[in-house]
């Protein structure tokens, strides 16, 4: 039997209830005399607004609420799936992970469920590895989600990162299919750059140890982004025999405006090919490429065979690419 391939045949998205704007943030941390500025905000990133979850809301919930909607856009019942792959950095326990309380959540009982941790990476991670699953043969059917709750890692002291971050969750459906949809994939990662972006408190005896709060050198961080997305790129048209110009549309992960024009610059593609999200979700870190993916496809510009270059860059430090046709 020839190798399977795997498409993608539905697309889901969840956002927390309330979407709070860069002014009224800026009112809620000069109360705390925090100075910062929607102007400042838009002009550096892009960012208008975020959404932020309360204080009841789980990754879990979040991440079946946009699973269950990429399930219903390919048709598929939950007892049908027999893979979940989930990306989070904000899990609701130490363990099960969140792709086991998903599981359960769904009523997908039965199908295999482990999480993926590459942080702002996880979800093209997360998508390659449920790829490789499904071109073995013995998976058929794959739910890949990135879910975070980044909020409740974020410093509300530290300008820095804290006006940075959304929660959100975004949802596909992988299934295996003698049509070609997944092209190329490839992952990336380097470790000795662990420092610039990172939550590094650990949990020991009951308390939590070291620093709970996400540290970003942030110029460090939109470095080394803007000089891997670029090659990243570059590889997986190569795998894939293709040149730029196949690209219908660029879907990368959603931190900061710049990175993404700069992206597009490097590679010579038009930025009116540039899903961009990040004004109204923030960096929703594994969430953010499922997201701008589920809105593109929903408000029609990504279409039935066209190519798709996704990409996740972040934490650890890693980075990836995955060029599909949809
Ligand atoms: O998802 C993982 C990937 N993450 C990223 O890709 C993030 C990559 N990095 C970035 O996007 C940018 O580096 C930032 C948006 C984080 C920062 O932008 P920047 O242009 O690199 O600003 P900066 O760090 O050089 O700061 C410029 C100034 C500083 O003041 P001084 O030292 O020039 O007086 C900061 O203190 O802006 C100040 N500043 C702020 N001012 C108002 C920093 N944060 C704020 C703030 N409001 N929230």
């Amino acid at each position: 039997m020839a190798r399977p391939w795997s498409r993608i045949t539905g697309t889901g998205a969840a956002l927390p209830g309330r979407a709070v704007s860069n002014d009224e943030l800026a009112r809620q941390l000069a109360a705390r005399g925090i100075e910062t500025s929607d102007e400042w905000i838009v002009a550096r990133t892009g960012i208008r607004q975020r959404y932020i979850a309360d204080a009841s809301l789980s990754t879990t919930a979040l991440g079946a609420q946009a699973a269950r909607a990429a399930l219903q856009a390919a048709g598929l019942e939950p007892a049908a799936l027999d893979l979940i792959v989930l990306a989070t950095s904000t899990p609701d326990q130490i363990f099960p992970s969140t792709a086991c309380l998903v599981q359960a959540d769904l009523g997908a009982a039965g199908a295999a469920a482990f999480d993926v941790q590459a942080v702002c990476s996880g979800f093209v991670y997360g998508l390659a590895v449920a790829d490789a699953m499904i071109r073995t043969g013995v998976y058929r059917r794959a739910l890949v989600v990135g879910a975070e709750i980044f909020s409740r890692i974020l410093d509300w002291n530290d300008r820095t990162t804290c006006v940075l971050f959304g929660d959100g969750a975004g949802a596909v459906v992988l299934e295996a299919s003698e049509q070609p949809g997944i092209l190329a994939a490839r992952l990336h990662a380097d470790g000795t750059q662990a420092r610039i972006l990172c939550t590094a408190g650990r949990l020991a005896q009951g308390a939590v140890h070291g620093d709970p709060f996400l540290r970003m050198d942030g110029q460090a961080v939109f470095r080394l982004a803007v000089n891997v997305l670029d090659a990243s790129a570059r590889e997986v048209l190569a795998d894939a025999e293709l040149g730029v110009e196949a690209v219908d549309w660029l879907v990368p992960h959603q931190a900061n405006v710049r990175i993404l024009s700069a992206t597009a610059r490097r590679l010579g593609l038009a930025e009116s090919k540039v899903i961009v999200t990040v004004g109204q979700h923030g960096n929703t870190s594994a969430a953010s490429v499922p997201l701008a993916l589920d809105l593109a496809v929903r408000d029609g510009r990504v279409r039935a065979g066209q190519h798709v270059l996704l990409q996740g860059v972040g934490g650890g430090f890693t980075w990836g690419s995955v060029l599909l046709r949809f």
